[in-house]
């Protein structure tokens, strides 16, 4: 590959992607809204761009072999907030995809497409789209722009339903937890799996207490290392009581699924910022 693009290079998975996906292709064109980005690797450029600015996005994938989209607002916001980086900047990257001719988007979508769906059920990848806040409702957007510019226009889409690529600190996380060794291995399948058309995988680790059901992507060979149980003899003796009432215990969004829509869920969770320095 000639030219690979990382979006949302700035940030917490984009810091752990870069050095990856540095060495996948002659150059890795590294992007985000920040001024920078520190030192880069070997093989990789920095290029300043705002996802809601069509000229911005068309000048970045210029040249391009295919796009990881990683940028985004990354927690549940008012809808006005939502719209530009997640939205339009969405529907960016796939038109400016089209019009340089890339064969791929590999998009960091989240389990808050479906994050209404009641944990009992194992859901597959063909659950239906069930978001849990507006900030859900993109990575919905966003799913169906991949469906449709397959569909219409020939250009595929891996769309990674990522649960909750962070430190382990929640009975949730038992079951969610998506370690930075397995989100290099989803996105590197992603991208070097030959045929992907349009398609769906849940961005989860090889736990026991995993609650969805990757069955119907295992062809992209996506096969996860790691498994959170290492953590739960200290996470459940430190646990909350159990609430059965509380839709955040009872949905697969967890804390999305019970914040009022336009407020922070990551501000009720406990996520550790390890982002890596370089
Ligand atoms: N961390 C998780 O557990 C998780 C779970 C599901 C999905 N995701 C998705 O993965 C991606 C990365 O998540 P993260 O945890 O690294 O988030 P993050 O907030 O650390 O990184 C997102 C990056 O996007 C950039 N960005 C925001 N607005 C932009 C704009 N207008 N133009 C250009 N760049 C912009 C930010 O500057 C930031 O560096 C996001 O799309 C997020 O929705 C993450």
């Amino acid at each position: 590959m000639k030219k690979l693009v990382l979006t949302g290079a700035a940030g917490r998975l984009g810091s752990y992607l870069r050095e990856p996906l540095s060495k996948l292709a002659d150059e890795l064109v590294s992007s985000d809204i920040a001024d920078d980005i520190g030192t880069l690797y070997p093989g990789e450029r920095y290029q300043k761009a705002d996802l809601a600015k069509y000229d911005d996005i068309h000048a970045l994938l210029d040249g391009a072999d295919m796009v990881v989209h990683f940028g985004a607002i990354g927690d549940e916001a008012p809808f006005e907030t939502i719209l530009g980086p997640n939205i339009v900047g969405a529907y960016n990257v796939w038109e400016a995809a089209y019009q340089h001719k890339l064969r791929r988007v590999v998009y960091a979508s989240s389990i808050h497409a479906v994050g209404m769906h009641p944990r009992q059920d194992f859901i597959g990848t063909d659950a239906r789209h069930r978001p849990d806040t507006f900030y859900g409702l993109a990575k919905c957007f966003a799913e169906d722009l991949g469906s449709l510019y397959w569909d219409k226009r020939g250009l595929e889409s891996v769309c990674l339903r990522i649960l909750s690529a962070a430190q382990v600190t929640s009975t949730r996380a038992l079951g969610t937890w998506l370690s930075y060794e397995d989100l290099i291995q989803l996105v590197i399948r992603g991208i070097d799996t030959p045929t992907t058309g349009f398609s769906v995988v849940y961005g989860v680790s090889n736990n026991d207490r995993t609650p969805v059901d990757n069955s119907k992507a295992s062809f992209l060979g996506y096969r996860p290392k790691d498994n959170a149980e290492q953590f739960a003899e200290t996470i459940l003796s430190e646990a909350d009581p159990a609430d059965v009432s509380d839709p955040a215990q009872m949905c697969h969004g967890g804390p999305f699924a019970s914040i009022e829509l336009g407020n922070s869920g990551l501000a009720t969770m406990d996520i550790v910022d390890d982002t890596k320095q370089t």
